[in-house]
């Protein structure tokens, strides 16, 4: 009944993506949610195909046990394919966690801080500023830059990092899934090791891992489903944690156990599996950064040049993930919201903390998608 994406030649399916055929043939909405938000159509079909029965197992993923072979080869395969997409150098780990990207806000220093007792710590939004203020219950941080000054609406240059010499590590937010911003440029750190959240814009562009001390992301915008944290760590800097550190949290305890010091999130480490392949299928991640460029493009132009809009990111730090937008005026955000709503376009209220809206455009939402939304927003800023 499905058609197993693997056997279609990559190019149809890349242009199917970009026309945004997948949708158009399936009664979906466009969710413009910030996390958890839209997997692949394909991936959510292949896993509907398997669910009661995978591969003549005769039993879900859901149901499999993480020590039995079939398990293993799903957790082997995923973890190979999620190395080649990143290219990520044989000296580095990856582990499929738990708990969130929140809970590697307390892991990292815990590993990390014992060095030197001191870490260099950006602020540019809510999360990295969770991540400081976790940080300080163990060791010294010092604030290398703060974007709090105007709002977080941009992201500080690198002549603006304060970096200590003797921090044992560096911490910055790749992507402000809120504030929509995004580093443009990897900071330069010396020796001091980088470590980095990258929660909402892994995979949707090449990475040099290698430039990287530790880099973690939750799963939920751009892999898989909630539920699975990756962190990907290089191998020296492990075994240094504090000594009251959870056995659960630490790094060396999951290189060991190769991520099953306990049951690990099985149905996510699967779901990833298939988003692997769905990308791996689309042209790699170097091919999905000329999709979303494209995508994010499209959308900031339509906002610029209409009379209503404003997208308060300063040029140069917006986020091609996370594009937060608002009118002069409460009133015209709700009823955008509700109308947008009403035509298919979901999840666009902003968060809180800064209010309009906010279109979370990640790997899987469709060229079509934004080009509707775009309409739509053109539409609108004619009729009020
Ligand atoms: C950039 C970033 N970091 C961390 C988090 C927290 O992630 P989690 O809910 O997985 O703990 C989020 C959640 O949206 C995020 O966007």
């Amino acid at each position: 009944m499905f058609p197993h994406f693997r056997t279609r030649k990559n190019k149809s399916l890349k242009k199917a993506y970009e026309r945004g055929i997948l949708m158009a043939t399936q009664d979906r909405v466009y969710n413009f949610s910030a996390g958890p938000s839209m997997l692949p159509l394909e991936v959510l079909q292949r896993a509907g195909s398997e669910i009661t029965n995978y591969g003549g197992s005769g039993m879900s993923v859901m149901e499999m046990s993480h020590r039995s072979k079939a398990f293993q080869k799903i957790f082997d395969d995923t973890q190979a394919k999620f190395r080649a997409l990143l290219n990520i150098p044989e000296n580095y780990k990856i582990l499929f966690l738990q708990g969130g990207a929140s809970t590697q806000f307390s892991m990292l220093p815990l590993n990390m801080i014992g060095k030197t007792g001191k870490a260099d710590y950006v602020v540019t939004g809510n999360f990295s500023n969770i991540a400081y203020k976790e940080a300080k219950k163990y060791g010294e941080i010092n604030l290398a830059a703060s974007s709090a000054d105007r709002n977080h609406v941009y992201i500080p240059a690198q002549e603006q990092l304060k970096l200590s010499s003797d921090a044992s590590y560096f911490h910055y937010c790749a992507n402000n899934t809120i504030y929509g911003t995004e580093w443009q440029y990897v900071p330069e750190t010396g020796n001091v090791p980088l470590c980095c959240d990258m929660s909402s814009n892994i995979m949707s562009r090449p990475v040099d891992v290698s430039k990287y001390g530790i880099i973690y992301a939750g799963a939920q915008k751009n892999l898989a489903p909630s539920g699975l944290t990756i962190a990907i760590v290089r191998e020296d800097l492990a075994g240094f944690e504090l000594p009251y550190t959870p056995l659960m949290m630490s790094y060396k305890t999951m290189i060991e156990k190769d991520s099953m010091y306990n049951t690990p999130p099985c149905w996510c480490i699967y779901i990833l599996g298939l988003v692997c392949d769905w990308l791996v299928d689309l042209g790699g991640v170097t091919e999905m950064e000329k999709v979303k460029a494209n995508k994010a493009k499209m959308l900031y132009e339509t906002l610029d040049a209409s009379r209503l809009f404003i997208a308060p990111a300063e040029v140069g730090s917006r986020s091609d993930m996370n594009v937060v937008f608002r009118t002069q005026s409460e009133e015209l955000d709700d009823k955008f919201v509700k109308e947008a709503t009403a035509a298919g376009f979901t999840t666009l209220k902003g968060h809180r903390n800064v209010g309009g809206m906010r279109a979370s455009i990640y790997n899987a939402m469709p060229t079509e998608g934004v080009e509707k939304l775009c309409d739509f927003i053109r539409s609108f800023d004619k009729n009020n």
